[in-house]
């Protein structure tokens, strides 16, 4: 990977995730079971080692969401490796309705003890907690809706939007939402990079044109045919420096400012654009 995407400048923690944790900490003692929504594309990536601790000792189940957006068979690949590590997994489109009703099927089995427990003492109606963690940007809200199978809770278009904690109540379910939180520093530098391809860190903290560079030299070396068929790219082209690989690309949609420069700035914004709307197919960025 190359290193277009400034490791320093996407080291971040602004005070919101900070406090959003410690709720979660406080939180997490009552509610029964987690869900922690993870990104299809970049299931690893997506995984927050802050939430990953503080979730540890309660029932939770994996849920990679925009399935939709992702490879399925790196899909079926990412639920084996949960499954064999013991964690129920399952694979999620929240843009779908009744998306829930697996999800649903999913959390009851794995607090089938706690409601026998319950039911034995009489208990049975009482009401199921769920706290769902992730990353910004992950699907939160939309995925809420989908447990619903109605438009209860208002989907917010940007990452990193400050937002409350907040109770829905879903038939059975008491569904706890929580703002989307990132980590204060990250592993590596894919990780960022692939956090920030997605749009899981907010795009003004960052340079779209070294974003879009990373991004170029990803495909290219993932899924050179794709990029190169989305853009019309010859053999030669695919071989081009990053900067001037985007500015080929901005070439080839007729992207040029006066005396005939390419507007690098618009292709870096149509290139991670279409690739965060799976418009060079469905693609996921790791494997197990
Ligand atoms: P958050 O609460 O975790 O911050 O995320 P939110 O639900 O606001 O979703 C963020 C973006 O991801 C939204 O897109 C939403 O539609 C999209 N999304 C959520 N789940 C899925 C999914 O399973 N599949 C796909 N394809 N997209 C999903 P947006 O472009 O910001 O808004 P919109 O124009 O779609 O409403």
């Amino acid at each position: 990977m190359s290193e277009n995407v400034n490791h320093k400048n996407i080291q971040w923690f602004p005070g919101h995730m900070a406090r959003t944790l410690r709720v979660m900490e406080q939180e997490v003692r009552h509610v029964d079971v987690v869900l922690i929504l993870l990104d299809a594309r970049i299931p690893r990536s997506s995984l927050n080692p802050e939430i990953e601790r503080i979730t540890a000792g309660k029932p939770h189940l994996y849920l990679l969401n925009k399935a939709d957006l992702a490879d399925p068979d790196a899909t079926a690949q990412w639920v084996r490796y949960f499954t064999r590590n013991g964690d129920a997994c399952l694979a999620v489109n929240s843009k779908k309705r009744s998306g829930g009703v697996p999800v649903r099927k999913a959390i009851d089995e794995e607090l089938a003890g706690l409601l026998a427990r319950r039911a034995g003492k009489g208990m049975s109606g009482a009401r199921i907690r769920v706290m769902l963690a992730g990353i910004p940007n992950v699907g939160k809200s939309t995925f809420i809706n989908s447990f619903a199978g109605s438009a209860r809770a208002k989907a917010e278009d940007r990452p990193g939007v400050t937002r409350g904690k907040q109770w829905v109540a879903v038939d059975g379910y008491d569904l706890l939402d929580m703002p989307g939180v990132l980590w204060k520093k990250f592993d590596s530098l894919e990780t960022a990079s692939n956090l920030a391809f997605i749009g899981s860190i907010k795009d003004d903290i960052l340079d779209v044109e070294s974003l879009a560079m990373s991004l170029a030299d990803e495909m290219r070396r993932m899924h050179p045919d794709r990029l190169a068929e989305r853009y019309k790219l010859s053999a030669e082209d695919l071989e081009l420096e990053p900067y001037e690989l985007l500015e080929q690309i901005g070439r080839r949609r007729g992207m040029l400012m006066s005396g005939g420069v390419v507007d690098t700035e618009r292709a870096a914004r149509v290139l991670v654009d279409e690739f965060r709307a799976a418009k060079m197919g469905r693609i996921t960025l790791e494997r197990p």
